[in-house]
């Protein structure tokens, strides 16, 4: 199916189909308050990097993904990459103040409406970004995935977990594989891009679980465990990603 691409430059009215794909993508844990300081950072996103941001329309006009990105300058190596969403977008920022020109486009999420999966659209949305990336002149496309399908097995190390592969030498996860298909390598695990924390209720809230005693819980959509302190009353996660690394992206 070809889709239409529209940025949110080009089409300011399309943020509340961000939005509306933020809220029914993530966990409601994960739409709390980023420790590390992406609420800061977030308003960016709409603004100064507005052009990096799309949704996918399907022929009929219904916007069934998006995208959302931003351009930086990277050195090209693994010890450069960021390690966190909010690092990502406020060295963006400053990357852009400064007047630097970008050397390479972050993906920062890609959402796809919940009726809409498995039906590919997933590559769609990184093709997308290549091709963002073409038109403004960034030659590499980095991104830190999230493995979706890591929720399943939050007790084994992601340093573990990226190496089981399939028969066909492909990645187990489905979204790592989205990727690898499209050429992109493993570069580093970046074991924290998001932390949120919260009181035991807050958690409780968020997760619709119990939490009677102090210790780690396997909580749905978690990528690892969520650590419970009943005496300090808190709740802490931490949301590891996967950097990969996009060959190929044509100037
Ligand atoms: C991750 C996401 C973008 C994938 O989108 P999608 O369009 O459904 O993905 P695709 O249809 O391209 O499928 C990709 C692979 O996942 C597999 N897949 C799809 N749904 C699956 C499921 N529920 N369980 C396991 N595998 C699944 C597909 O079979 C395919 O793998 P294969 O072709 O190698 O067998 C989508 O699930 C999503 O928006 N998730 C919430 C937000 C998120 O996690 N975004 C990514 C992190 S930034």
């Amino acid at each position: 199916m070809a889709f239409t691409l529209h940025t949110l430059a080009q089409r300011p009215e399309v943020e509340p189909h961000i939005d509306r794909l933020a809220e029914v993508c993530w966990p409601r844990f994960l739409r709390q308050h980023d420790d590390l300081g992406l609420g800061e950072h977030w308003p960016d996103l709409f603004t100064t990097f507005a052009d990096f941001q799309f949704v996918l329309r399907e022929p009929g006009g219904r916007v069934v993904a998006a995208g959302q990105s931003v351009p930086f300058v990277w050195d090209g190596t693994a010890a450069d990459l960021p390690e966190s969403l909010a690092d990502i977008v406020g060295r963006a920022r400053r990357d852009r103040k400064a007047g630097r020109t970008p050397t390479a486009l972050s993906a920062v999420a890609a959402l796809v409406d919940p009726f809409e999966r498995g039906k590919g659209v997933s590559a769609e949305v990184i093709r997308a970004m290549t091709a963002l990336a073409s038109v403004h002149r960034i030659g590499t496309l980095v991104a830190p995935v999230r493995p979706t399908l890591k929720a399943s097995y939050p007790l084994v190390d992601m340093e573990r977990y990226v190496r089981w592969r399939r028969d066909d030498g492909l990645s187990l996860d489905p979204w790592l594989r989205v990727h690898e298909r499209l050429g992109a390598g493993i570069v580093r695990i970046a074991p924290c891009t998001l932390r949120i924390t919260g009181t035991v209720q807050e958690w409780e809230e968020w997760t619709g679980m119990a939490f009677p005693d102090t210790g780690p819980y396997v909580v749905p959509g978690a990528l690892q465990p969520v650590q419970i302190d009943r005496e300090k009353d808190d709740g802490r996660y931490d949301d590891p990603n996967v950097w990969m690394l996009h060959k190929g992206v044509s100037r």
